[in-house]
């Protein structure tokens, strides 16, 4: 999508459709719409779209009315999916050009960015396999239109550009079946990336892992024929970090999770393809952060593997050794992200990481206890996990903190080995948290997991069904935010 931003009066904007954005207890008296409010036709509810044709005094060939809700809850997070939803709703009706016009109080850079953030996003459909008429209904033009705006405007139009394009990356990439994404072919999609976009990448490979003593990443790997590999993505800035600060961006990238051994039922299966998700984020946002240059270095870690209970596929009761040292009971196959990630944040403290985030689709409990609205936060660090909220909330990805206390690391007690990698039936979320937490420590680190959240089970009016891409904005931010 080509993206643009123009400057001038509303009534000269020449588009094929020109979105308005209006609201609930606000009525819209321009371009005859208090008529569409006073008959109810209108009442500015978050999504809804009125089409208008021939509207008089305005060059548009079309005016889109979409609601955005309340105006006094309106924000950024709020114009991003109002423009996603106008955007979607045009695309069904096979028009392939828009703007939307932004009111001087909007005309703000987040709430610029927002807006190209969501016709981009709004644009992702997964119909990458299907054959045919694939070309259709996409929106090639997008523009952003204002009164008048200094330059910080264009910046934030294409940093918007830039982080909507990723998060589209990662969301293509979750989409991926496991046969065409495996752990190598990941690696592959990294690498190419990072030669487009100047981040260093190296990939460790099975030998490589073993010589280091990986042994709870290498036990979950050994159960299929597809090879693993430790994907090290990293970006430097070009001037030396206040204050020594390196962030480390740890996801998950279980390319297919079928439970190992403990296999999971039939029902449902296929979709974990995005066990992967929390990698996918993490390259994506270093796809994103490579172009708007961060003051801190950033490396992402992304182990990946795939989980299969073939001959060879490590058992119930196996006791693995950790690269930290520490030896796990694996009590249950199934629990395998925990087991990668162990290994991968331990690894990310040895090449100097200095504050931790890792995403992962970690735990059906996450998405009990939260649904599929919040991500489960969980940290060890109180100013960082206020970091992330910060950015999560400016970013609109909603983050719930959850407890993360020594009490549940009873749970985790075992009788052979230093811990289990499972705890029992309660607290499933917290406990996987707890277990990632004996190697994460003791450097500052969040846990985010988004087992309900990186993946939309239904369409909704401003995003496709399928991949969502979170929490890749978040990471973005964090680190673009950080000084
Ligand atoms: N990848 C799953 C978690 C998951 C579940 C992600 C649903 C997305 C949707 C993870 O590897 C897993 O299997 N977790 C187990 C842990 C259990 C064995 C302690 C779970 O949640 O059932
Ligand atoms: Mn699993
Ligand atoms: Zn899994």
């Amino acid at each position: 999508m080509q993206v643009t931003l123009q400057r001038q009066p509303i009534e000269a904007i020449e588009t094929e459709a020109l979105v308005l954005v209006v609201h609930q207890e606000r009525r819209e008296d321009r371009f005859g719409l208090g008529a569409l409010y006073d008959s109810g036709e209108i009442t500015g509810k978050a999504f809804e779209t009125t089409l208008l044709h021939n509207v008089p005094g305005i060059r548009a060939k079309r005016l889109l009315a979409v609601g955005a809700g309340k105006l006094a809850k309106f924000n950024s997070a709020e114009l991003r999916r109002a423009v996603a939803a106008a955007i979607r709703h045009l695309k069904s009706k096979s028009i392939t050009e828009a703007a939307v016009w932004l009111d001087a109080e909007q005309a703000s850079p987040d709430f610029a960015a927002a807006a190209v953030e969501g016709a981009i996003l709004g644009d992702f459909e997964t119909d990458r396999y299907k054959t045919g008429k694939k070309e259709a209904k996409r929106i090639d033009r997008f523009t952003v239109a204002v009164a008048e705006g200094g330059p910080r405007l264009d910046a934030a139009v294409e940093r918007g550009r830039i982080v909507a394009e990723a998060q589209n990356f990662t969301r293509e990439l979750a989409n991926e079946p496991a046969n065409r994404l495996t752990p190598m072919a990941l690696a592959e999609h990294a690498r190419r990336m990072a030669e487009e976009f100047g981040l260093e990448c190296e990939v460790l490979d099975r030998d490589r892992m073993a010589q280091l003593g990986m042994g709870s990443l290498l036990g979950v790997a050994i159960g299929s024929a597809e090879p693993p590999a430790l994907i090290v993505l990293r970006y430097r800035p070009a001037a030396a970090s206040p204050g020594a600060v390196h962030l480390g961006l740890v996801g998950k990238g279980v390319t297919f999770d079928t439970g190992g051994v403990s296999i999971k039922p039939a029902d449902g299966m296929e979709k974990m393809k995005y066990d992967m998700a929390g990698g996918a984020a993490m390259i994506g946002a270093m796809r994103a952060l490579a172009q708007l240059k961060p003051a801190i270095p950033v490396t992402a870690l992304v182990p990946a593997v795939e989980n299969m209970p073939g001959s060879r596929a490590q058992r119930p009761g196996d006791i693995v050794t950790s690269l930290s040292g520490k030896t796990i009971e694996v009590i249950n196959t199934d629990a395998e992200g925990r087991l990668i990630l162990a290994d991968a944040l331990t690894y990310a403290q040895r090449l100097g990481c200095t504050h931790l985030v890792d995403a992962a689709t970690l735990t059906g409990a996450v998405v009990v206890a939260l649904g599929h609205y919040n991500v489960g936060l969980f940290a060890n660090d109180d100013a960082l996990r206020e970091r992330v909220m910060l950015a999560a909330r400016a970013e609109g990805e909603k983050m719930w903190h959850m407890p993360l206390e020594d009490d549940y690391k009873d749970y985790l007690k075992n009788a052979y080995a230093d811990i289990s990698n499972v705890g029992g039936r309660h607290g499933g979320a917290v406990t996987a948290a707890m277990f990632l937490k004996e190697f994460a420590d003791p450097t500052p680190w969040v846990h985010l997991d988004i087992a309900g959240t990186a993946w939309l089970d239904d369409a909704k009016p401003f995003m496709a069904k399928g991949p969502t891409g979170v929490p890749l904005r978040t990471m973005v931010r964090l680190a673009m935010d950080w000084n």
